[in-house]
């Protein structure tokens, strides 16, 4: 899939030379057939071959191949898992295809190196295997799509993944500088709210992302964004890993730090930022927060209890079935009151979701109000107005116009307010 501008010098490119060459070889094509051999040049020296309208399709989010010989399946917004009819016969083929899928994310795949993870221009995340000694029916390979222009806040709220109140809350955390940890199982849309929480972010702060595989896109500019990436030769040679990029992060003056995943050594570094004032969101792989904690303290992470008290709130990610149809929730954001030596937490739960009713509940006890309240020298009843002020509309507005919108009312919030009939 190229997406550039030189696109349609490209196809243009094909276009004539196929022409080119029918006329050297003599060849009498009809209209329909030329498109058909068109067609087919253009999707495989331009496009991904048999999977360009999968990958082309929005409902599609996962593209998934076991081996050869075996259908590939996408995983559909609205079927969930469906089989295609599309797989690849012979090894010839699957090989060559992931290499291509290698090259296109500019990294290469082979017998000695024979796991991929990369990211296609689109965004879309590619992990890949190459050889059969390893994944046994062959080359297999997993897209996570990716949509183009991010999902903004009120889409989110849009689909009932979370409350108005809830993106509101969330939006005075990430302004007053919160560390904030978003929890889940696989696919539970972990790395899409942390996405959307990122639009919070006041328009000058300086971002810095650290990744293994480029998924976060922010519209901003001042935003360095940092990716992992694996050994050169042999050894360990030329790897730069999270845990370095983290720690280099600190170097280039962050306001606010983005760790796409925790899983490893690079927890403890960023609890270490978290208590020298550097705000985080981050995700990580656990389904509450017990087995939140449960994983920061053992290894390979091995974090201190104590030391998890920098840690303001968790927000629990998790798909559910409603109405026959699988979603993605917010089931719960807990605020982290203590975490005491033995592990043992005090925790206190504004948000859940009811899966009976289908509906978020508000406690309105927030105890990180009051932090905020003390940290910033506010009342209480200044936070509530700022957080009834940021229950944005639940209009669906684009990718820009809302960080535009968000941008304008860190300058003018009077204006905003005014704008959307909630101030007079
Ligand atoms: N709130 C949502 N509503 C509907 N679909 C969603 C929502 N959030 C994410 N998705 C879709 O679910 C898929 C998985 O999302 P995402 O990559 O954010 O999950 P994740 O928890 O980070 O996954 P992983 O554990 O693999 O990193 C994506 O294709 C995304 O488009
Ligand atoms: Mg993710």
């Amino acid at each position: 899939m190229v997406i550039n501008k030189d696109l349609d010098a490209l196809l243009e490119y094909i276009h004539q030379r196929t022409r080119i060459l029918a006329f050297e070889l003599e060849m009498e094509l009809s209209y329909e057939s030329y498109n058909k051999i068109y067609y087919y040049l253009c999707r495989d020296f331009v496009g991904m071959n048999e999977t360009e309208p999968i990958l082309r399709d929005f409902f599609v989010e996962d593209i998934e191949c076991n081996g050869i010989d075996t259908p590939i399946y996408v995983v559909h917004r609205y079927y969930r898992n469906i089989k295609t009819n599309i797989e690849f016969e012979n090894l010839a083929r699957a090989e060559s295809f992931t290499e291509k899928l290698a090259q296109r994310c500019g990294k290469h795949i082979s017998y000695s190196q024979p796991i991929l993870d990369g990211s296609l221009q689109d965004g879309s995340r590619v992990n890949a295997t190459y050889t059969k000694d390893i994944t046994s029916r062959g080359p297999t390979f997993t897209i996570r799509k990716f949509t183009q222009t991010p999902w903004t806040p009120p889409q989110l709220i849009s689909f009932k993944t979370l409350s108005l109140e809830m993106m509101a809350y969330l939006w005075m955390l990430v302004e007053h500088k919160m560390n904030i940890l978003i929890a889940g199982g696989t696919g539970s849309g972990k790395t899409t709210l942390l996405n959307v929480l990122a639009f919070f972010i006041p328009p000058e702060a300086r971002v810095v992302s650290i990744e293994d595989t480029r998924e976060i896109n922010l519209p901003r500019e001042n935003w360095l964004p940092g990716v992992s990436r694996s050994a050169t030769g042999t050894g360990e040679f030329g790897e730069v890993d999270l845990f370095t990029l983290l720690k280099a992060s600190f170097r280039q003056r962050p306001d606010y730090i983005i760790v796409g995943e925790v899983r490893g050594k690079e927890a403890f570094v960023l609890f270490q930022g978290m208590a020298s004032g550097h705000p985080s969101i981050s995700t990580i792989h656990a389904e509450s927060v017990e087995t939140v904690i449960k994983r920061l303290e053992t290894p390979p992470i091995e974090l201190p209890p104590t030391l998890m008290n920098v840690l303001d709130c968790v927000c629990i990610m998790g798909q559910a079935i409603v109405n026959k149809q699988e979603t993605r929730k917010v089931k719960e954001i807990v605020e982290i009151v203590n975490v005491e030596e033995s592990g043992a937490a005090l925790t206190n739960t504004p948000f859940v979701w009811n899966p009976k009713d289908n509906e978020f509940y508000f406690k309105r006890t927030s105890k990180i109000f009051e932090k905020i309240a003390l940290r910033y020298g506010k009342n209480r009843e200044e936070i509530e107005k700022e957080f009834r002020q940021r229950v944005i509309q639940q209009k669906k507005y684009g990718f820009h116009e809302v960080q535009d919108i968000i941008n304008e009312y860190y300058k003018n919030p009077q204006g905003i307010l005014k704008k959307f009939g909630i101030a007079q």
